[in-house]
């Protein structure tokens, strides 16, 4: 049985991940290892937590001598990282938790790793989750590939560019087999309402204002999770060691048309008035050097590893705003506590 670390399986795309591990690899022991941030949910994975090949592990991945432990205890043969401090506007208001985790929790698991399998490399692979932002922002020109140059913007990006940058250095310093994915915006169920999508999914349902920021001209590439699950399945497999795979969905939306089309799909599901929702749109300050457009170049990854998307966005946007109809109590959870906290100081009173 090959045991496999996932870690930050509690948030929003490693639960599709361990997810899709546990259900479609009985063969595999899956551990996610999760300090269960506020991002950090077990109700995303009420399925499949009583799984005979699922554990759960409440570890910080800061914790050098717990997360040595864990590789020891469950003799880790392979890790797909994702863990990390992911929202570019808390990165802004405190950048130190995104340096600490993102970056110096990536090299305790790199050295576990080491540490854990010394010399012998056989069956083994490290397998680090980053983000198409740590490429800097495109004008309305070109897209991002593999061999564009790294130009972070945001302490968020710059924190997980930092982290590519040290597991390229273990490979080629120590010859870790690594391999690294830098993927687009995704969306989808369990994604935390600080993010654009569920954030107007949630207030459009109650009849809040739609923040957005700037003008909306700021151009993102909507993936869905489930298709960036099946390319990390793919990439974990079958990519080559030492290389990187750009992933995303072909699918650029300027942030107002992405708005005004979700006013639309919302206003049909709660039977309101044509154009009733859209009223809620209001511009606000915009991001701290908000980066303008992210675009990928899926190239590489189709012609070598033959994944690419397979959910249409018109189907994914609707099965995205079903999933927030059907688990109210999933959101009124979060939207309490904490997240009013954080919503205050983002957005102020609205
Ligand atoms: P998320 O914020 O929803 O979840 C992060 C998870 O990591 C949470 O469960 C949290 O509890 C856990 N975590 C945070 N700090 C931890 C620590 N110190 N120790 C252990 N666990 C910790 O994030 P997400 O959107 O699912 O992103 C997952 C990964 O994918 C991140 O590395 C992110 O940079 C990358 N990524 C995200 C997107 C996107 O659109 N969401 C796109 C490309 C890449
Ligand atoms: O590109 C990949 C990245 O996508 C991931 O690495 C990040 O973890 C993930 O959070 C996401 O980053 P973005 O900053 O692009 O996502 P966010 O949902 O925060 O914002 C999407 C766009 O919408 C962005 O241009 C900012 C804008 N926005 C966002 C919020 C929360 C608004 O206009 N209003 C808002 O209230």
């Amino acid at each position: 049985m090959k045991s496999i670390l996932i870690t930050g399986g509690a948030g929003f795309i490693g639960s599709h991940v361990i997810r899709r591990f546990v259900n479609k690899y009985p063969n595999y022991r899956i551990v996610n290892m999760d300090c269960l941030t506020y991002a950090g949910n077990l109700e995303n994975l009420k399925d499949v937590e009583r799984s005979p090949n699922y554990q759960f592990v409440k570890v910080d991945v800061c914790d050098a001598d717990a997360v040595a432990k864990v590789f020891a205890d469950f003799e880790i043969d392979g890790v797909i990282h994702l863990a990390a401090e992911s929202h570019v506007d808390r990165s802004i208001t405190n950048p130190m938790e995104f340096i600490k985790t993102n970056i110096e929790g990536t090299v305790v698991l790199l050295n576990a790793a080491r540490n854990q399998w010394g010399d012998d490399f056989n069956g083994k692979r490290f397998y680090h989750i980053s983000t198409d932002e740590v490429y800097g922002s495109l004008g309305d020109e070109g897209l991002f590939t593999e061999t564009t140059a790294y130009d972070p913007r945001s302490p968020y990006s710059a924190s997980k560019a930092s982290s590519d940058h040290l597991v390229r250095a273990y490979f080629h310093t120590f010859k870790l087999p690594v391999v690294i994915s830098n993927c687009s915006n995704n969306y989808g169920a369990n994604q935390f309402p600080e993010k654009l999508i569920p954030l107007i999914i949630n207030n459009i349902k109650s009849n809040k204002p739609l923040p957005v920021y700037g003008k909306g001209l700021n151009v993102r590439d909507w993936l869905y999770v489930e298709d960036h699950a099946a390319a990390i399945d793919t990439i974990f497999h079958n990519g080559e060691q030492g290389e990187t795979y750009n992933v995303g969905g072909n699918n650029e939306w300027r942030n107002i048309d992405l708005v005004k089309e979700l006013c639309r799909i919302m206003d049909k599901k709660l039977n309101r008035k044509e154009g009733e929702s859209e009223k809620l749109i209001t511009f606000v300050t915009d991001r701290a050097g908000h980066d303008l457009r992210y675009a990928i170049d899926i190239t590489k990854i189709q012609n070598e590893l033959g994944w690419e998307p397979t959910v249409k966005f018109s189907e994914g946007l609707e099965l995205t705003v079903d999933w927030y109809l059907q688990n109210e109590e999933w959101i009124n959870a979060i939207v309490s506590g904490e997240y009013q906290a954080y919503y205050q100081l983002q957005y102020g009173e609205r």
